[in-house]
């Protein structure tokens, strides 16, 4: 289907995939010093961590466990309605793991403040957040972030696997939203 053009927003690349890939060997790296031996529980939010998490996760050099959790918080719009929704749980038992939450970007904080309040009641051995963006101005709950990828400002973005409304998710290049 073709919009108008006139409703159809200007995308500016704010980070290319090549510096995406350079920061996740980074992470990777700082992630695998960090955790003593034996398996690390990925535990990817859908949809957006999709890709970093599939990256992040060949970038390490450890023994993993993949899982995938649907949650929340946004509904259509561009920020969040407060309200978070758990809409695929863990195949997993998180009990006496390692666990590593994989996050595309932390926004206001709703949606991990509330994860890792629901991680924990199941008694992991720990449990930390990778994210690959963090807009720090926005914060309205604290949320510890233990592996930031990049801070970036209070700017909507779309790509790699963050949407607008479901769009632009497949973009290999992280981009600004410019409305018209
Ligand atoms: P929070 O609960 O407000 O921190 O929202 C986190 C979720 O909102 C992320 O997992 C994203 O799905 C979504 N989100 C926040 N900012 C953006 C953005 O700039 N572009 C696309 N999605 C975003
Ligand atoms: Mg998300």
């Amino acid at each position: 289907m073709t919009e108008p053009t006139h409703m159809a927003p200007k995308l500016r690349v704010l980070l290319t995939a090549e510096q995406i890939q350079t920061r996740i060997r980074e992470l990777a790296a700082q992630i695998d010093a960090d955790y003593p031996e034996g398996t690390l529980l990925l535990v990817c939010i859908l949809k957006g961590a999709c890709f970093f998490l599939s990256d992040l996760a060949r970038a390490l050099k450890r023994d993993v466990r993949l899982d995938f959790m649907g949650i929340s918080s946004y509904g259509m719009g561009k920020s969040t309605s407060g309200e978070v929704k758990v809409t695929k749980d863990l195949d997993a038992t998180v009990e006496g793991s390692d666990v590593l939450i994989v996050e595309d970007i932390v926004d206001s904080g709703v949606t991990l403040n509330y994860l890792m309040h629901l991680l924990k009641q199941r008694r992991p051995r720990s449990v930390h957040i990778a994210a690959l963006l963090d807009k720090p101005q926005r914060r309205r709950r604290p949320v510890h972030v233990s592996y930031v990828g990049f801070q970036i400002p209070d700017q909507f973005v779309v790509g790699y696997g963050l949407d607008d409304a479901e769009r632009y998710r497949n973009l290999p290049d992280i981009c600004v939203v410019e409305e018209e």
